[in-house]
């Protein structure tokens, strides 16, 4: 790992793979070089800091027309000094004032990884990481910036965040924060997206950069299933396994802002951070701001390999050491099973049949407080309803881990209904502005969890039942957006500092259940996939995926997903046939090797199946237990997608290349197909190995290269479904070692 500075004040970032190059130009600000494949440290790179003046664009330095800043590639841009690009930060100053310049000042270059104060964020030990900390002045209005890089070797990433001070006598107030800015010196780029809905979440979206300005973005307090803020920048003839591609994301769940401009000489400038829409900070003398972490990734060799990077930097260095790597519960949740229909006895025959099955964790979804019997009522009442559970939750819970299962409750703390004692109490906690009636979402209003009150409150009440019941596990829902932004506590000028106020509340509410309760599993989910960010993952290690659990709409929402977050965070269920939300039918053999890649669970009454299906179900719980680390934690490889074609195929191996499996699912049935072969990848091209059913032996290079032929009806062991649609199979692969040859692994 390597932060070189050299006399010429460059600064080159190097990880395993990659070149991070910006230095100080000549009229002290920080101006980019270079980010890519890895190249050599030199002193400087006068070739490719060449810059010609050009006619019409303003000059900063009045004795230097050359000194023009819309020419420049920059680290960290100012507004209004002659760079007409949006830039990283705006201040205003009390003369009223916006304009700004930042010059080096000093550097710092720190073992490991600082955590944030009350943002998730990413960790280190000293030996994993380096961290570069560059201070630049505006001398002239007294603020003070730190740029701070994170240099992850061996995951080939760099982890960027902001830090603002106000040194000057008199207030100054934020207008824009961005986490990260990086000026690439061209634009043949698609910019690739993963916007979708509420049942379609994270789709696959591709177009070319233009000239102008191109984003995603939330104004929605949530990451959102509109737009999520993982994002990437591809050369055109980029795949999954080669070419360059550059990925970004951002670690905040609040409203945010990854924005791409092309310039007029064809820069591309990519800006990730707090949206600044409705966004400002006020900065009193001696005042400080941090902007969450956003981080960037570059790879040479395609999609996969960004997306294998990234899924392993997340278990090193985001996901909590307590559950990052290790293996994730097999569960039951109540939700589709049986909606608001609960009862002691219905849960308590629910957790018997899970418990015959192999099920390990039984999750009582929404209703099971206040007076829940449908979606009007009771959110922010977080205490047993004893009509559905007359001897009290904790009796169910003692029950629940009495039979050997693990017990984990709904909530969803930010919400409140009106219909609610909490809201009889304090009807001045949900988020409204004064004399104008709220929207409401889903029946039900916000909480003001920018005020330490309400978020105490529902600490207190969820330390209560969590304590009661000695939970194991907790999915966090949260099903509506927020409008109406004002905090009835917050000063008028501080209106706008109101959304990521609310974001930390949320944040502090985690730390402090994760605290007292390290021990507990969070889910989190938001009407199924809309909170799906890494600010989420940091604290609640997976995810609902979405509430789309017909298998054929999964294939498009897992797949899309997979880009930027690892199976292990995804959450995937068996549910019924017909689906719930399309009506589609599919075979339980579909539905489940659907939901095998990703951390599995059950959605649907198990205690009505017959005995085809209790068996087949069992059978696979199994097979998922024998597999739960490769499917968990394995390379993930996409090998056809679902949003160009009718046959959908990706496949996990595990690190040590001894085990693989391959999914395949026919969406529509084909008359007559063209016949098909499976190209296998990520095996070791040396070891042999054997496909489960199959008599032949073959080396890793023979199915990675020549593949095998698909037979087009179904041959014993492949555990394949030969209905009209909706086929799939399923193909193990393990290292072959003949009888009697002893290697290190036997
Ligand atoms: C949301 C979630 C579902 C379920 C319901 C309960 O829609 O996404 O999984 O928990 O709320 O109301």
């Amino acid at each position: 790992m390597r932060v070189a500075v050299s006399d010429s004040q460059y600064f080159h970032l190097q990880t395993m793979t990659t070149s991070y190059i910006f230095r100080v130009i000549e009229n002290g600000s920080l101006g980019h070089v270079y980010y890519g494949k890895k190249i050599p440290i030199k002193d400087k790179y006068p070739h490719l800091t060449l810059v010609e003046e050009r006619g019409f664009e303003p000059y900063n330095d009045v004795n230097n027309t050359a000194s023009q800043p819309s020419l420049m590639l920059y680290e960290y841009s100012s507004y209004g000094r002659g760079d007409f690009r949006h830039p990283a930060y705006q201040v205003s100053l009390e003369n009223g004032s916006r304009i700004s310049e930042l010059v080096y000042d000093s550097h710092q270059l720190l073992p490991g990884k600082k955590k944030l104060d009350g943002l998730p964020s990413t960790f280190a030990n000293d030996e994993d990481a380096i961290t570069l900390v560059i201070k630049l002045i505006d001398p002239l209005i007294g603020l003070v910036v730190h740029l701070s890089y994170t240099i992850f070797e061996n995951q080939d990433v760099i982890v960027r965040s902001t830090h603002f001070t106000n040194e000057s006598s008199k207030d100054l107030k934020l207008l824009r924060a961005m986490s990260l800015q990086l000026d690439l010196p061209n634009s043949e780029y698609d910019f690739i997206h993963f916007s979708g809905a509420w049942l379609r979440e994270r789709y696959w979206n591709k177009t070319p950069l233009r000239s102008g300005i191109q984003s995603v973005d939330s104004l929605r307090i949530s990451s959102s299933p509109q737009q999520n803020p993982f994002i990437m920048l591809a050369n055109k003839e980029t795949t999954e396994d080669y070419g360059k591609v550059y990925g970004f994301n951002f670690i905040y769940s609040g409203n945010h802002l990854e924005q791409i401009e092309v310039d007029h000489f064809g820069v591309s400038r990519i800006l990730v951070g707090i949206n600044p829409l409705d966004f400002s900070w006020t900065l009193s003398p001696g005042d400080s701001f941090q902007t969450p972490e956003a981080l960037h990734c570059f790879s040479s060799e395609g999609f996969n390999k960004m997306s294998q990077l990234l899924a392993n930097f997340y278990h090193e260095h985001l996901v909590s050491p307590i559950f990052s790597k290790k293996e994730r519960p097999i569960l039951i949740n109540s939700w589709e099973t049986t909606y608001f229909d609960i009862s002691t006895t219905k849960i308590k025959t629910l957790a018997d049949t899970a418990k015959d099955l192999g099920i390990e964790l039984l999750v009582i979804d929404d209703g099971w407080y206040g007076h829940r019997d449908n979606d009007h009522t009771s959110l922010g009442d977080w205490t047993e309803d004893k009509t559905k559970f007359p001897e009290g939750i904790a009796h169910i819970a003692s029950y629940v881990h009495s039979i050997g299962l693990k017990f984990g409750l709904w909530f969803e703390p930010e919400m409140v209904s009106q219909e609610s004692d909490l809201y009889r109490s304090y009807p001045d906690w949900r988020i409204e502005v004064p004399n104008r009636q709220p929207c409401l979402g889903r029946q039900q209003f916000v909480l003001d969890f920018s005020r330490k009150e309400v978020v105490d409150n529902i600490f207190s009440q969820m330390e209560k039942i969590i304590t009661e019941t000695k939970l194991d596990y907790i999915k966090w829902d949260m099903n509506r957006h927020i409008t109406d932004l004002y905090s009835l506590t917050l000063s008028n000028n501080k209106q706008q500092e109101f959304a990521h106020r609310y974001i930390l509340g949320v944040y502090n509410l985690y730390e402090r259940l994760i605290h007292a309760f390290p021990s507990i599993l969070f889910e989190s989910c938001a009407s199924g996939g809309g909170r799906f960010d890494l600010g989420m993952m940091y604290y609640a290690p997976q995810a609902w995926t979405s509430d789309n659990t017909d298998p054929i709409e999964r294939l498009k929402i897992q797949y899309g997903t997979s880009y930027g977050y690892p199976l292990s965070m995804m959450t995937g269920h068996v549910s019924a046939s017909p689906s719930h939300q399309t009506g589609r039918k599919t075979s339980l053999t579909f539905r489940e090797q659907v939901s095998y890649f990703s951390v599995l669970g059950y959605e649907l009454d198990i205690t009505r199946l017959d005995s085809t299906a209790y068996r087949q179900l069992k059978e696979g719980i199994d097979f998922y237990k024998s597999y739960r680390n490769l499917f968990q934690y394995g390379t993930f490889y996409r090998l056809l997608s679902p949003f160009n074609q009718n046959v959908v195929s990706w496949q996990v191996v595990s690190p040590d290349k001894t085990k693989s499996v391959v999914a395949r699912y026919q969406i529509l049935s084909e008359a007559n197909p063209i016949p098909a072969t499976l190209i296998f990848k990520g095996l070791d091209n040396n070891k042999s190995y054997k496909i489960e059913g199959l008599d032949e032996i073959f080396t890793g290079d023979e199915l990675m290269n020549a593949g095998i032929c698909l037979p087009l009806s179904p041959k014993a062991g492949e555990r394949v479904i030969n209905v009209s649609d909706f086929k799939s199979w399923l193909i193990v692969v393990k290292e072959y070692q003949p009888v009697g040859l002893v290697t290190k692994n036997c």
